[in-house]
């Protein structure tokens, strides 16, 4: 479907956002249910913050649907064991997952191998569904880490998402500055907030029913 392309979403208003602690301790307002004891963490790894938003929607749905989750990036967990599922995000740059979120797969390969995973990256700009070669752009800019990090967690499920970009962020790091200064790069980077909403909410529900109502997957 060469030349397929969406529409971007500038309109959309972030969903409400548990909020997490100093103490890291997600908290959210209204009466206590029975469900309060089961806990998901979505654990991202951003430059930009992108990928911190879709982590904090995805956890803001499950979160709605009776499933208490918090949003938190990976440097600031240390312990996944107290957390009945895990969804673990990371921005996708030249082809690779964000290290911290590498890194803390690899870590914590163990607990996370023994509780429901599911992998998201935050990556392709613009509005094409499909690349110069025909492919489907988010199976084609699918991180490189994906097939080994797959074969460690044997997660429940994955996902790309588009991504954002705005060049008047200071750049993070100097390969970032000097991609971003190569004259290709206008071109592969178009600016803009392509984040799809609908996408990302959707695929939060998918886990939200895939958990039934204990954080687990259901018998
Ligand atoms: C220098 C640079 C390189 C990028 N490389 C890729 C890439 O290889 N694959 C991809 O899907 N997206 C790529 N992107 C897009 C980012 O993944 C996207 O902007 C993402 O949403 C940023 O998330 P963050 O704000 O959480 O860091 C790149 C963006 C920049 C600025």
């Amino acid at each position: 479907m060469p030349g397929a392309e969406r529409t971007a979403q500038h309109d959309r208003q972030p969903s409400p956002v548990l909020v997490v602690r100093a103490d890291g301790c997600g908290s959210r307002t209204g009466p206590r249910t029975e469900r309060d004891d089961m806990r998901i963490l979505v654990a991202y790894a951003t430059r930009h913050g992108a990928t911190a938003g879709i982590a904090e929607r995805i956890a803001a749905v499950l979160t709605e649907t009776g499933r208490p989750a918090e949003a938190r990036p990976v440097e600031d967990v240390t312990n996944v064991e107290g957390y009945n599922a895990v969804i673990l995000g990371g921005a996708a740059y030249m082809l690779h997952w964000l290290k911290p979120a590498v890194k803390f797969a690899r870590r914590h390969r163990a607990a996370l191998a023994g509780r429901p995973v599911w992998l998201f990256s935050s990556g392709p700009l613009g509005t094409d569904l499909v690349d110069k070669d025909g492919q489907d752009v988010l199976q084609s800019t699918r991180p490189k880490e994906f097939d080994e990090l797959t074969e460690l967690l044997h997660p429940r499920g994955e996902q790309v998402f588009f991504g954002a970009y705005d060049p008047e962020a200071e750049p993070v790091g100097l390969g970032e500055r000097l991609v971003r200064h190569m004259p290709a790069a206008q071109d592969a980077l178009p600016a803009g907030d392509f984040r799809d909403w609908d996408a990302i909410e959707a695929w939060a529900r998918g886990i939200a029913e895939s958990l039934g109502t204990h954080g687990r997957q259901p018998e």
